[in-house]
């Protein structure tokens, strides 16, 4: 802002004394220092008369303050300021072009979409609904190219009620048909596309490339290996050898291994089974995992498969995480069920010092767990070598102390209880029942583990838990009762080894409103007021190093923050640690999510899903509810009759180099 102080230099002015310069100093030192140079805290003042006022009423008043300027240095981009409404908006030194939307062709001599003329056959060679993770592989393979390769992209779930024209309002029972079902199972499960950046910089989607592929729980049978393949426990009326299943479902936040495999995660399977439990023996199992969901699609009335009454154990083979090879369309994917079976978010992985590969996954749940998973082999340099490095390994669960330090603790049939004496009798009930081994083992409840991102430049380790409306008991990691807003927790591996069992775990940001009591916040004290973000879900570190974090505030209490999600860099050293600043606002109702960066940064791919479908207020502050007819945007398109529809953006600066400066 020409002419006028920045923040930063109002502090400048305030006080000429040089602040020490420390790596990491802790928030709290922060704080120090910044109230030895001031006395009163702007806007706080206020803030401590409206305390006992509830906090999204306190967030929305905070949205009457004009944004402050504040300092810039660490991050070269022009930030977006708060707010909601229709559209989304990008930092304006740089351009966010639609790439792909659902319904977009991902096969050859398709049409143009028409919502009016949905069939299954038809979405199985389109863009699904709800993208979510994106990973990149760079064509050729091995050749680090960052400017053509594959996008690897889930598709969570569908919003059936934006989707279809006639969608009905009152009784939506009445609606389904065996041909809607399987449109939405065919716009489920995940989009493999090349896409290639011209000579005019933009992106765009190779719609004849011979890599193309749609991964679904319709039509892409699946391998199952590691220690629960063929257990009896994995057997159904189809698959009487419980090794082969159909599909997958529910993908969120997922991750590329070092040898260009993608492996897609099974978070939400739970709203996907209908029915009475018929087999007694599976009904604690099903009722741990939330089987069958309170609301579940109503796949279970025309494909029985989904039906508990007559396949108790199709429930037992979701849930798990599954090794997809991008570079060969012909490839059977395969469930991985070394890596534990609960609700899979994230599988970022990092090396070991002595070359094996830790993979961090979250269980994405209120009171549930973090896991990482260490191969048994090192990472070879012969990738057909590693095609089977995720059978074999050890899966631990953490445990995080009140002084800071904490324990992997290994999820090993016969060890430490988890055995015949817990009705454990082989690895495979270990991995089937991950979340109550973990229980066994004392793993520590979080509050909903998100996305799991290493920072190899670091050795650090971030993890977004996102909030728990849930949680009343605290502990140091869960610090706060009735959590609205979440926190990212970082680790920091023994010996900075990724294999190791012990880590020390710090606090990097408890995210809310920092200007008010009651929220409980903590960020840098020069985060400036329109700065703050809740619910970080998805998150990336780019090749330079840097966290970037998108959130995910849902529908009733977190809608009301007054703020669209969107995507924040967050410092994570030196005296900027736990300053955020936003670089992309996403439309009314989406979340953002599955940050992905080229290998040489100076491309962002993100996904925007489900626009237009969160929240009990739309943007103007009015009760609202989307429906096909009347949808609180119809971003991107923004064309009468078309609603609003889940797209992935390619992200660039408009003077080039890396996204974010
Ligand atoms: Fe699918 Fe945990 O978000
Ligand atoms: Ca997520
Ligand atoms: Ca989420």
């Amino acid at each position: 802002m020409a002419g006028r102080k920045s923040f930063g230099e109002e502090l400048e002015a305030a006080d000429d004394a040089p602040v020490p310069r420390e790596t990491s100093p802790s928030l709290a030192t922060l704080w120090e220092r910044r109230l030895a140079r001031r006395d009163v805290l702007r806007g706080f003042g206020k803030a401590a008369l409206l305390a006992s006022v509830s906090p999204a009423v306190l967030s929305l008043a905070a949205c009457d303050d004009a944004p402050q300027a504040r300092p810039d240095a660490i991050f070269g981009f022009e930030e977006v300021p708060g707010g909601i409404d229709e559209t989304h908006h990008i930092a304006a030194d740089h351009d966010a072009d639609i790439l792909i939307r659902w319904g977009d062709p991902v096969a050859k001599d398709m049409p143009a979409f028409d919502v009016n003329d949905q069939s299954a056959s038809s979405q199985l060679a389109r863009f699904g609904y709800n993208n979510d993770f994106i990973g990149f592989v760079p064509l050729p393979y091995g050749s680090g190219a960052s400017d053509r390769g594959l996008l690897c992209i889930h598709h969570e779930y569908t919003n059936d009620n934006l989707m279809y024209p006639d969608y009905p309002a009152d009784d939506p029972r009445t609606f389904y048909t065996r041909e809607i079902v399987e449109i939405s199972m065919a716009a489920h499960g995940g989009t493999i596309v090349e896409v290639a950046r011209g000579e005019d910089g933009r992106w765009r989607t190779v719609t004849d490339s011979s890599y193309n592929r749609r991964i679904t729980p319709l039509s892409t049978a699946m391998a199952i290996s590691g220690p629960a393949a063929g257990h009896d426990r994995m057997k159904t009326n189809e698959d009487p050898s419980g090794t082969v299943v159909m599909g997958t479902f529910n993908n969120c936040a997922g991750g590329i291994t070092p040898w260009g495999t993608w492996l897609m995660s099974e978070e939400n399977i739970n709203f996907y089974f209908v029915g009475e439990n018929a087999d007694e023996r599976e009904a604690a199992n099903h009722t741990r995992m939330g089987v069958p969901g309170s609301r579940s699609y109503p796949w279970g009335y025309f494909h029985k498969r989904f039906d508990l009454s007559r396949e108790p154990h199709e429930p037992n083979r979701y849930g798990w995480v599954v090794e997809v090879d991008p570079l060969d369309p012909n490839s059977t994917p395969v469930k991985r069920t070394a890596l534990g079976r609960f609700k899979h978010e994230g599988c970022e992985n990092a090396r070991t010092a002595d070359g094996r590969l830790a993979i961090y996954m979250g269980d994405d749940q209120a009171f549930e767990y973090l896991y990482k998973f260490v191969t048994a082999a090192k990472v070879s340099g012969d990738r057909a070598a590693n095609m089977s490095l995720l059978d074999e390994g050890t899966l631990y669960v953490a445990r995080f102390e009140e002084d800071g330090s904490g324990t992997w603790m290994p999820l090993v049939h016969g060890e430490n209880g988890l055995d015949e004496t817990n009705g454990f009798s082989s690895q495979a009930d270990v991995m089937i029942e991950t979340r109550r081994a973990a229980d066994i083992l004392g793993a520590t409840p979080l509050d909903r583990p998100e996305d799991v991102e290493p920072n190899e430049a670091t050795g650090r380790v971030y993890v977004a838990l996102t909030n728990s409306k849930e949680r009343e008991q605290t502990d140091a990691v869960n610090p706060r009762a009735r959590n609205l807003w979440g926190q990212i927790v970082e680790l920091t591996p023994a010996g900075g080894d990724h294999g190791a069992t012990a880590f020390a775990w710090t606090m990097l940001v408890k995210c809310g409103d920092p200007r008010f009591p009651a929220v409980g916040a903590e960020w840098n004290p020069d985060l400036g007021s329109d700065q703050w973000f809740a619910c970080p879900d998805n998150m990336a570190v780019d090749p330079s190093g840097r966290l970037w974090v998108a959130t995910d505030q849902g529908s009733g209490w977190n809608a009301a923050s007054g703020a669209a999600d969107g995507l924040y860099a967050l410092a994570t050293t030196g005296d900027k640690r736990g300053i955020a600043r936003r670089i992309f606002r996403a439309p009314v109702g989406a979340e953002v999510c599955g940050p992905c960066f080229t290998p040489d940064g100076t491309t962002l791919f993100l996904a925007v899903q489900h626009p237009g479908a969160d929240g009990t207020k739309d943007f103007k502050g009015f009760e609202r509810s989307s429906t096909f007819a009347d949808p609180a945007t119809r971003w991107p398109d923004f064309e009468p009759g078309m609603p609003p529809r889940p797209s992935v953006l390619a992200i660039t600066a408009k003077k080039g180099g890396p996204v974010g400066g």
